[in-house]
């Protein structure tokens, strides 16, 4: 069979009812939640910082603003395809009906770098958040225990295995297994207290902006490129780009969605506006309590507080910061299971992948072998370099999404199409730049490790997914009935 079948779309969707289907149950609201949750993390808490310190100064803003755009061509570009195939699989599943079943495996083999993979990222960061909160309270954890074995202890010698974030990842994966709803309702809980905090430290810190910290917006080009100026800038949009990861993952529950046609794209794109909203205050306040020189910390919320009376602040932030970080934990791996059970569906990968749950509907043994994978990764590998990944094979993703609503409008022009990505070509071709820009900025490593990673997802899908696809085996199941060699599409 042809590498570019495609699979169509009356099969997709025709595949997706049934007893044996996950429960249509979320909500708009839950779905925007959703999206926030997996988004407020790390990039927010602590790449602002980095990145004001490093790259852009108080222009930060400017960066998240510049990323935010990336993002919202990208977002719109999902809110089509969600609402045309609204499926669980999300990129996967766009691109199965579009760009036939090879570029479908290897978006749903790249999907495992932004969410599995990100979800370990984050996992290690949340460790680090507990350890601190400890600390703040007089327990100390003992270091061997928190960190990866390749992370040296001051004292000599080396740490055994990262326990909190194997036990984050623990709890996660077993509310998920439990149900949607319940994954949702916990979801909106954390949701509420991460946002409130976040609100409450740009109301308080307002009144502590000293104007003088934003003179001269923009520094000026050090003579590095990337390092302040407008090339700052744009290298800044590019690190702050993790902080926007995570609003697609609300497409990977389309298929649990009530009403997908209306509410998916109120999830992608109402996420991604409430917190491009909240982050450009958020760094506009932080840049603007302290000088961005000293914002060089990878907890710089405690830097700014510390120039307020609110120390209590310092305590809520932390504890917004662990929980925020629960979400964006549970909704990754959420995203990670739903790609996964519609590959499994499609017979690219085992059909343990799509087992449901006889009680709870939900793809359990997905997720329990998730659970494994993703929290040995986050207790034994050195998570710095993982980290870049995460963003590299989601920017991938976007690239694909955005080229394939261009070759969606081309073979299926009279589609219905709830929902419009408003003009096209020019705002599928602008996320296709705007994101493969992004990529570039990462740096020729990560493209390797990109490569290295794919290299292996191709000696998966040739030496098992290829004989096992369904549409690989009804094509020659048609074939031989009418006595002909396979046909290619
Ligand atoms: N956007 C998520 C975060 O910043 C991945 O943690």
């Amino acid at each position: 069979m042809s590498l570019f079948a495609t699979k169509p779309l009356e099969t997709i969707v025709a595949e997706s009812k049934g007893e044996h289907s996950l429960k249509r149950t979320l909500t708009a609201s839950q779905l925007v939640a959703l999206g926030i949750g997996a988004i407020i993390g790390a990039g927010l808490f602590s790449l602002t910082g980095i990145a004001a310190a490093h790259h852009a100064g108080p222009a930060v803003t400017l960066s998240f603003v510049l990323a935010a755009f990336g993002c919202a061509f990208a977002g719109l570009c999902y809110s089509e395809f969600s609402t045309m195939i609204p499926i669980a699989g999300s990129a996967y599943t766009y691109s199965y009906a579009t760009m036939g079943e090879f570029m479908a495996w290897i978006i749903g083999w790249d999907l495992v770098l932004e969410y599995a993979v990100g979800a370990a990222t984050v996992a290690v960061s949340w460790s680090r958040y507990v350890v601190s909160l400890c600390h703040d309270f007089g327990i100390e954890l003992p270091a061997e225990w928190v960190n990866s074995p390749f992370v040296q202890l001051p004292g000599g010698g080396s740490a055994l295995i990262n326990l909190p974030a194997i036990i984050v990842v623990a709890m996660m994966s077993t509310l998920l297994i439990v149900g949607i709803q319940e994954s949702a309702r916990v979801n909106t809980v954390i949701v509420f207290l991460k946002v409130t905090v976040v609100i409450l430290f740009i109301c308080f810190g307002w009144a502590y902006i000293n104007k003088d910290n934003y003179v001269p917006y923009i520094p000026p080009n050090t003579g590095v490129s990337g390092q302040f100026g407008f090339s700052g800038v744009l290298r800044a949009a590019g690190v702050v780009f993790f902080a926007f990861i995570g609003f697609d993952a609300v497409s990977t529950a389309a298929q649990e969605a009530k009403n997908p046609q209306r509410d998916m794209p109120i999830g992608i794109i109402g996420s991604l506006v409430v917190c491009t909203i909240l982050y450009v205050l958020f760094a506009h306040v932080l840049t603007g309590i302290v000088p961005y020189k000293l914002l060089d910390d990878a907890a710089p919320v405690a830097i700014a507080v510390d120039r307020t009376p609110y120390t209590w602040l310092k305590t809520a932030i932390k504890l917004a910061i662990i929980a925020g970080y629960t979400s964006v934990i549970l909704v990754m791996l959420l995203g990670q299971s739903r790609v996964f059970y519609s590959m499994s569906r499609d017979g690219l990968l085992p059909k343990l992948f799509s087992d449901l749950h006889p009680k709870y509907r939900t793809p359990y043994k997905s997720n329990l072998l998730f659970m494994v994978f993703v929290a040995l990764f986050a207790a034994l590998a050195p998570i710095q370099i993982v980290g870049e990944m995460t963003s590299i094979g989601t920017l991938f993703a976007f690239v694909l999404v955005s080229a394939g609503i261009l070759v969606m409008r081309k073979t299926h022009p009279n589609l219905p199409r709830p929902f419009k990505t408003p003009l096209v070509p020019l705002v599928p071709i602008l996320g296709i730049l705007a994101n493969l820009a992004l990529m570039f900025g990462l740096g020729w490593e990560n493209w390797m490790r990109l490569f290295v990673w794919m290299a292996l997802g191709f000696v998966v899908f040739f030496a098992y997914s290829r004989s096992h696809s369904n549409l690989g085996k009804v094509n020659a199941g048609l074939a031989a009935s009418q006595g002909k060699p396979p046909a290619a599409h």
